[in-house]
């Protein structure tokens, strides 16, 4: 199934149904090793806003949830390499136990900022809980990384709050690029 977004053809890479097992099982790993502890969870705005909600509702411990924004890619499809925060926590993470909600770790710049930013907080520990992991894209080794979804290839994705040009955040599926065909 193909989709076109603005001067973009995709191609269904992970159907919903895939997404909402993969996420089913986070959810009990983390009602495991969260069992006796009331962790906050922290999305990354704006693509794991879907993630956060499917995640979330298979948290059955008692748990905070918070939202913060960074940005680094500026809506194209190459990352600059500049992280910036937009939208600061509201919830006091001091001796909690934090678990970051991404949907996606390309090169890993995004994380390893905010992670030095949320240990200046003193946290009791920090793990990330991403979606899509890509591994031939990392730059940063990202220690806390404990809870991942799927590892994909090196491509670009869109779909389930992940967006090309600002489009298809509201797409139910995640779809890949489909490589530019130049004509001559
Ligand atoms: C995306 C994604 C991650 C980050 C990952 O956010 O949601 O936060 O990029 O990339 P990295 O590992 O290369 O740093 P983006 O900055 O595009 O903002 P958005 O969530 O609003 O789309």
């Amino acid at each position: 199934m193909k989709v076109q977004i603005d001067d973009r053809e995709f191609d269904l890479m992970l159907a919903y149904d895939q997404i909402k097992k993969r996420t089913r099982f986070l959810g009990i790993q983390l009602n495991v090793d969260y069992e006796n502890q009331v962790p906050v969870f922290i999305g990354v705005l704006n693509g794991s806003f879907l993630f956060m909600a499917d995640l979330i509702k298979e948290i059955h411990i008692s748990c905070e949830m918070g939202f913060i924004k960074v940005s680094s890619y500026h809506g194209g499809d190459t990352t600059s390499g500049i992280v910036k925060e937009v939208i600061g926590l509201d919830i006091d993470i001091t001796g909690r136990d934090v678990i970051i909600v991404e949907d996606i770790v390309d090169t890993g710049l995004t994380l390893s900022f905010l992670i030095e930013r949320l240990k200046q907080l003193n946290p009791a520990s920090i793990n990330i809980c991403s979606l899509l992991f890509k591994p031939a894209a990392l730059q940063k080794e990202i220690d806390e990384l404990t809870y991942v979804g799927f590892e994909i290839p090196n491509e670009f994705v869109v779909g389930y709050g992940l967006d090309y040009k600002g489009l298809g955040r509201n797409l139910k599926d995640i779809y890949r690029a489909c490589p530019v065909t130049s004509e001559t």
